[in-house]
């Protein structure tokens, strides 16, 4: 087997390969193929993008441009923890904000800027679509729901010690580079570790359910309640307002 240079090893560009063959036009492999340059030289590097052109029959520009494009795919050695948090507008006013700043200050370290010890990447994101946990921290795309600035430095300090640590929801925190592995296509066996959702996540779906809502049938194209869609839209609206005067009615009686 013939590969472009020696830093890819031959294990890597065999994997590589294999991903390639997933799909019925093989550049659609690129994204999980570039998942996986990170995931065994820690970044993407010249010699990741020159493998991914080589097996693919594209140019290096070509994979350069998509790996530019995307913020998952880093340019700079990541640390063995990505830690990412959110700064978008509802974690921000919840405490986002905070956090970041309390983690630049006791991690000595700026936005996309790894420790001295190579063990943390610290990252301000925009929404990990948690907003219902904010503010939200994730950890190598694992979640760190409803955190305080004070939690957040336990979290660094416990991940810096190698302490194990666990998401909010249940599953163990790996490293950035197998996490890495797993968004390559190659599980890690951890998929049933925690809850699919949790609780904040299905308030919605528990208040559709206990009034009787209901999405309209995929397969008929038609609403699944009597009457026009516009109907049923109104009569949800007004459902929700209801709900809502309740719900200040009660706020209002035990203030
Ligand atoms: S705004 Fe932070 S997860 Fe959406």
């Amino acid at each position: 087997m013939s590969h472009p240079t020696n830093e890819i090893s031959d294990a890597t560009y065999a994997e590589l390969e294999q991903i390639a063959a997933r799909y019925p036009e093989a550049r659609s492999g690129l994204l999980p193929m570039l998942h996986l340059v990170q995931s065994a030289q820690g970044r993407i590097t010249p010699e990741g993008i020159e493998a991914c052109a080589d097996i693919l029959g594209i140019s290096a520009a070509d994979v350069s441009g998509v790996a530019t494009f995307y913020t998952m795919y880093k340019r700079k050695p990541v640390g063995d923890y990505h830690v990412g948090v959110c700064t978008n507008t509802l974690c921000a006013v919840m405490g986002g904000d905070e956090i970041f700043a309390r983690l630049k200050d006791h991690l000595d370290v700026g936005n996309d800027e790894t420790t001295a010890d190579g063990k943390v990447t610290l990252e301000h994101l925009e929404c990990n679509a948690a907003c219902d946990y904010a503010p939200v921290v994730m950890v190598n795309w694992e979640f760190m729901d409803n955190q305080t600035p004070q939690s957040a430095v336990e979290l660094v300090d416990d991940l810096r010690a190698g302490r194990e640590v666990t998401s909010t929801r249940g599953p163990r925190i790996c490293t950035w580079r197998e996490a890495e592995r797993v968004l390559a296509g190659f599980p890690d066996g951890r998929v049933d570790e925690g809850p699919a959702a949790g609780p904040a996540s299905l308030v919605g779906l528990g208040i559709a359910r206990e009034r009787g809502w209901s999405a309209p049938s995929s397969d008929e194209g038609e609403p699944a309640a009597t009457g026009s869609t516009a109907d049923t839209k109104t009569e949800a609206v007004a459902q929700a307002d209801t709900s809502r005067a309740e719900s200040e009615t009660v706020e209002e009686k035990t203030e």
